[in-house]
């Protein structure tokens, strides 16, 4: 069953091969690169995944596509609770993700669509997972809804779009899936126009392994301590971006990253 709109031609023109970035051309109800590799589209969702991607993500998609039935469920159960903690309320990193009338907004893990829910309707929505069931789920939600947006099988880590095509781009609760989060920085980065923001968000328990990351690639600042805080994400983000500003929201459950593409 087909809930979302086929694709529309200006969206069509987003894609490319998530990691060659060479441009697709809808051919019999696929996208085909010129030299004749093809990824099909099901359900109206184009399935953008690169040929080869590392096991932890295999191992993820395949959780989110087991789990995908009561996603909706559980986290409403499990934030709410939040046992031994305070309760995450989306409305806390939400509000300060703002988006002008008519932008054109990336989620990058964008689940069952809980967040775009919650989004002003006067924003155009592109959401991409790496899991299908929950894209399907997606699907069903925003009919439900009475939203729209459209929908995108890929990875975080190799964007299937052209460079600067979004005027923002927004990821709440996958970067502690992936291999290299500093990846997926950059590809966010290179999705967005010159001066768009940028804004990723995760539960704070997955700092520690973000910061194990980052500090990789912290130049060595002779005995200064090494920051092992919240603010040592900045160091994940690409050194071409403006304005990077980390802080934990929601009683320290979450935190908040953001960044902006350079003019
Ligand atoms: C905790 S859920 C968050 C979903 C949604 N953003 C929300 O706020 O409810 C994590 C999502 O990340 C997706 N995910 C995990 N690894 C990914 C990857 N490598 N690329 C894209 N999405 C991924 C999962 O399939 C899942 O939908």
């Amino acid at each position: 069953m087909i809930y979302s709109p086929l694709l529309k031609p200006d969206l069509l023109a987003l894609f490319c091969h998530p990691q060659s970035h060479a441009p697709l051309a809808l051919e019999l109800g696929d996208l085909v690169t010129s030299n004749g590799e093809r990824f099909p589209v099901e359900d109206g969702i184009p399935r953008l995944l690169p040929p080869q991607i590392p096991f932890r993500h295999r191992f993820w998609a395949w959780v989110y596509n087991q789990t995908a039935f009561a996603y909706d469920w559980g986290v409403a159960f499990a934030w709410g609770l939040k046992l031994g903690g305070q309760p995450i309320e989306r409305r806390t990193y939400l509000e300060k993700i703002k988006l002008k009338p008519d932008a054109l907004v990336l989620e990058t893990a964008v689940g069952t669509g809980l967040n775009i829910q919650q989004l002003p309707a006067h924003a155009r929505y592109v959401g991409l997972d790496i899991s299908f069931a929950m894209l399907q789920r997606c699907q069903k939600n925003l009919a439900g809804w009475g939203r729209e947006a459209t929908l995108v099988q890929g990875d975080a880590q190799w964007l299937p779009f052209r460079e600067g095509v979004f005027d923002a781009v927004y990821h709440m609760g996958g970067l502690q899936f992936l291999a290299e989060p500093q990846r997926a920085l950059a590809e966010a980065l290179r999705v967005t126009k010159p001066g768009g923001h940028i804004w990723m968000v995760d539960e704070a328990y997955s700092v520690p392994r973000l910061v194990r990351h980052a500090r990789g690639m912290i130049p060595p600042r002779g005995t200064a301590p090494a920051q092992t805080g919240v603010e040592a994400l900045s160091a994940l983000v690409p050194p071409s971006a403006d304005d990077i500003h980390a802080e934990l929201i929601s009683n320290g459950e979450l935190y908040f990253l953001s960044f902006r593409k350079r003019f």
